[in-house]
C-alpha cells in the first residue's frame, strides 16, 4: 500500500507539518489522529468547514458532494473525505477564502452588471 508525505500549511496559524498518509486513510483523520487539530464538521463530505486548498499533489474526493465543478478545478479539497493519490501540500482553513471567492465575490459581480 503507498503511503503519501502530507504537508499541512497555514502561514496565519503558523502550521507547517508533515504526515504520512496511506491511500486508504483519509487526510484528516490522520491529521487529527497526529494532533493537529484542523476545522470539522460534517466529516462526510458535505459541507465546507474542513475545506483546504491544494497547492501540490493529487488526492481522490470522489465522495465529496459539496464543492462545484469549478471549486475542484480551482483546487479545493475536502480533507475528511480526500486520500493523498501523491505527495501533497494543503494549505488549510480556507473556508472563508472559499466563501469569499464562490459566492460574495460572484454576487459582487452579479450585482455589479
Ligand atoms: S467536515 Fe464537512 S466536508 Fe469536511
Amino acid at each position: 500500500m503507498a503511503v503519501y508525505q502530507v504537508r499541512l500549511i497555514n502561514p496565519d496559524i503558523n502550521l507547517d507539518q508533515t504526515i504520512s498518509v496511506p491511500e486508504d486513510e483519509y487526510i484528516l483523520d490522520l491529521a487529527d489522529a497526529m494532533g493537529i487539530r484542523l476545522p470539522s464538521g460534517c466529516q462526510q463530505g458535505d459541507c465546507s468547514v474542513c475545506v483546504a486548498k491544494l497547492v501540490e499533489g493529487e488526492v481522490d474526493q470522489s465522495e465529496q458532494s459539496f464543492l462545484r465543478p469549478q471549486e475542484l478545478e480551482a483546487g479545493y479539497v475536502l480533507p475528511c473525505i480526500a486520500y493523498p493519490r501523491a505527495d501533497c501540500t494543503l494549505l488549510t482553513h480556507q473556508e472563508q477564502v472559499l466563501y469569499h471567492s464562490s459566492l460574495y465575490y460572484k454576487n459582487a459581480e452579479e450585482q455589479a452588471s
